[in-house]
């Protein structure tokens, strides 16, 4: 269960402390990290525990085996893993990851080799005995795509995936989750011959962010935002989210994904299913999941004809960032020459429900944009009746989510300027979480890995959403390889190609966060 409680009486009550641990309680479990000796683990999933761990919420029977074809020893892995903490974790984590270091074992083995998981096995059950870890195993994926279907059939073959007499066996697969729908199908099979669906946990880390998961607050805890959130009152809705940096060392695997595999797929679909979809009967993995499918089952496949209309795809060049050159991504190593890959896309959705027949989605992503930020604005109309003369510098009602960085929410509405005249000016109301809540945000790894081992999917995507997203996302690539037209260019640096303007219609325009 999504816990609202948790956000809504921060205020009050430490959002981390007594109330949370009472409601989210972690069984003993062995966490095996596949892959463990990748920048993942080092970066994200450790000093994400070691987070968990600052605030009570590891459970006390708890172990971590580090699964990888490198020769380490479990000195060589705690080092590494000691490094990450204190580079990556939150301020005072080392010092949990010292009184927890022997908790941390590394097992060799190559990931398409029987015995490698015979001997996981019989090292899970010395570990059970040893820290009372109790039989239950969370497998975590986080190794290159192409390992996981060997890693799933030698977890199956070996009982490793079997949920016995009450012990859990779990599997967080990150992503990647395919490269297209039949991809995905084809992993959801394999997943499927080896855990069933309620042991499965597909990452996404947009959906472990607090403000991701504020949109359900915001639209469900309170009452004044749900009877304008349709198509009456919004005239569109922006969902952005820009990144400042390029893609520095990952040229060879930006290549065969693109913005809109790598970006648009996953989070942004995630986040539009979010602000979308209608209320759930409760806030269980399955209720919160039935609405999110609908919102995308909703969205029609394109037709290959319709796609360069509804879409601006762009690659940067060449250009200057905060005062240093920076490369174009063609000249970034890994990169083709020729490159075709887009580092910017733009797509206007259409969600075909009574709520939103005629307003459209805009979703838009990029690399080496002028900042980072991630938000979602949901443009209100204008008043049916224009009563004010000053439409110049008063625009229509804007609220605006910011998922990141400067996290809060604020709403855009005109006001009276001071004097003897009537003139209109727009002002902003502002909640910010930083000064509201104040503290330490959590990584989204920390929450995610909690539910993970709490057994709560609501925050994971279900089979049915992936292979939906990819539905959407073919038809997007099927139709940019019929035209062959070359992607746009904008300098880095820059909001973008000029055309997406015009891709939102006469009247709209781009924020610029
Ligand atoms: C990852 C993408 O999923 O998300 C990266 O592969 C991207 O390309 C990253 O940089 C962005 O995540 P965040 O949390 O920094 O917005």
């Amino acid at each position: 269960m999504l816990d609202l409680r948790a956000t809504a009486d921060a205020v009050t009550t430490n959002p981390l402390g007594d109330e949370l641990r009472g409601t989210r309680n972690a069984k003993p479990c062995s966490i095996v990290i596949l892959g463990a000796t990748g920048d993942l683990t080092k970066r994200k999933l450790v000093p994400s525990l070691m987070g968990l761990a600052k605030d009570g919420l590891l459970p006390a029977g708890f172990a971590v085996v580090g699964f990888a074809r490198r020769a380490w020893t479990d000195a060589n892995f705690r080092k590494e893993l000691a490094d990450g903490v204190r580079q990556f974790g939150r301020p005072d984590t080392s010092s949990h990851f010292e009184a927890l270091a022997d908790a941390f074992t590394f097992h060799q083995s190559d990931f398409g080799e029987a015995a490698g998981y015979a001997a996981l096995a019989t090292k899970l059950e010395q570990i059970d005995r040893a820290r009372g870890t109790a039989g239950n195993r969370l497998f975590y994926l986080a190794t290159p795509p192409s390992s996981y279907s060997a890693i799933l059939r030698n977890l199956a073959a070996t009982g490793l995936s079997a949920e016995r007499n009450g012990r859990f066996a779990r599997v967080i697969v990150e992503k990647p989750f395919g490269r297209d729908t039949a991809t995905a199908q084809a992993l959801n099979e394999q997943v499927r011959a080896a855990f069933r669906e309620r042991q499965v946990f597909r990452i996404d880390h947009y959906l472990g962010k607090e403000t991701v998961q504020n949109i359900l607050a915001l639209r469900f805890a309170n009452g004044i935002f749900e009877p304008l959130w349709n198509e009456k009152f919004v005239d569109h809705v922006q969902i952005t989210v820009a990144e400042s940096i390029g893609v520095g060392s990952r040229g060879g695997y930006f290549e065969e994904s693109g913005i809109v595999r790598d970006m648009i797929q996953n989070h942004l679909m995630q986040v539009l299913t979010l602000v979308a979809m209608e209320p759930p009967a409760a806030l269980t993995a399955d209720a919160v999941r039935d609405e999110k499918v609908k919102v995308l089952k909703a969205i029609r496949s394109f037709r290959p004809e319709d796609v360069d209309g509804a879409t601006v795809r762009a690659q940067y060049t060449h250009g200057s960032f905060a005062g240093e050159d920076v490369k174009g991504y063609r000249e970034e190593d890994g990169v083709a020459i020729d490159s075709m890959t887009e580092t910017y896309a733009a797509v206007r959705l259409q969600v075909n429900t009574w709520r939103w027949a005629n307003t459209p989605f805009f979703l838009r992503s990029a690399k080496r944009m002028p900042r980072r930020a991630t938000e979602v604005a949901i443009h209100f109309k204008q008043p049916p009746h224009l009563l004010f003369e000053d439409g110049k510098t008063h625009q229509p009602n804007v609220l605006l989510l910011r998922i990141q960085p400067d996290e809060g929410v604020a709403l855009r509405f005109g006001a009276k300027v001071p004097g003897p005249n009537i003139r209109i000016r727009d002002v902003r109301m502002d909640f910010r979480y930083g000064t509201a809540f104040g503290g330490e945000t959590a990584d989204a790894y920390e929450r995610l890995l909690l539910d993970a081992m709490v057994g709560d999917g609501t925050l994971f995507a279900r089979a049915d959403e992936v292979e939906e997203a990819w539905r959407i996302v073919d038809s997007i690539v099927a139709g940019w390889k019929q035209s062959g037209a070359r992607p746009e260019e904008y300098v880095a640096g820059t909001w973008g190609p000029e055309r997406a303007e015009s891709l939102l219609g006469p009247g709209r325009s781009w924020r610029k966060p």
